[in-house]
């Protein structure tokens, strides 16, 4: 999985692959914007909001309407005010080292928390969203229904988080779920799990995960 990310996963702006330094100021603007946002729509406000505010400490001294509105357009405008109100704690406080510590930010959740501390702290953090239960149903044939395989699915993730490079298992994650194991159908010949994915043995890796019948 390690050797496919350094191969084939993607260069985004926020990411230390490339000239990028992964600080975490950074990472969680990136990940606050990708919420409930796509990596192609968030790239340009990323660049705009760092070229504007280099620092936590610019964001947290910007007056709110120039939050606003340079958030224009993203949508889903609470997030920006969280934003701006986190980002006055983390200029006054300084960045938080922990999961937990970020968990006490307005706007970060379980998603956001686990993604700070995998990506900017290199922290074994079970990092799962829509793709990554995707990902873990096909790889175990989880039989159980989407909702309720929710929590299997979780705790089949954290068996496979190890502490060997952890950001980038995550990040890994991530990227295999949005290019390769992908929802209709999986490219699994590119697959770097093909040969320990259940979904895949059974020749129809598609219809995982289950879902309830409606
Ligand atoms: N979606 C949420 N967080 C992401 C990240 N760090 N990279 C790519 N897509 C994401
Ligand atoms: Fe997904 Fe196919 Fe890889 Fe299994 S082998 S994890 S179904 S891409």
């Amino acid at each position: 999985m390690l050797s496919w990310y350094d191969q084939a996963g993607r260069s985004l702006p926020w990411r230390a692959k490339g000239n990028n330094s992964a600080d975490a100021y950074r990472v969680w603007l990136s990940e606050i914007m990708l919420q409930q946002t796509t990596v192609a729509a968030v790239a340009p406000y990323f660049a705009r909001f760092l070229e504007g505010w280099p620092t936590v400490a610019d964001l947290a001294a910007a007056p709110r309407e120039d939050v606003l509105s340079a958030w224009a357009g993203l949508g889903y405008y609470s997030r920006a005010r969280n934003l701006h109100a986190a980002a006055q704690q983390l200029a006054a406080d300084g960045m938080p080292e922990t999961e937990e510590g970020w968990l006490k930010l307005p706007g970060v959740g379980a998603y956001t928390a686990a993604a700070i501390a995998a990506i900017a702290y290199d922290l074994p953090a079970n990092v799962v969203d829509g793709n990554v239960e995707r990902v873990i149903a096909r790889l175990r044939a989880v039989e159980t229904p989407l909702p309720d395989a929710k929590p299997e699915l979780r705790a089949l993730a954290a068996e496979l988080v190890t502490a060997n490079h952890p950001g980038d298992y995550a990040q890994a994650l991530m990227d295999l779920g949005a290019t390769v194991c992908t929802p209709k159908s999986p490219k699994c010949e590119q697959c770097p799990w093909q040969s320990a994915c259940a979904a895949y043995a059974t020749g129809q890796p598609e219809t995982y995960p289950r879902r309830a019948a409606k």
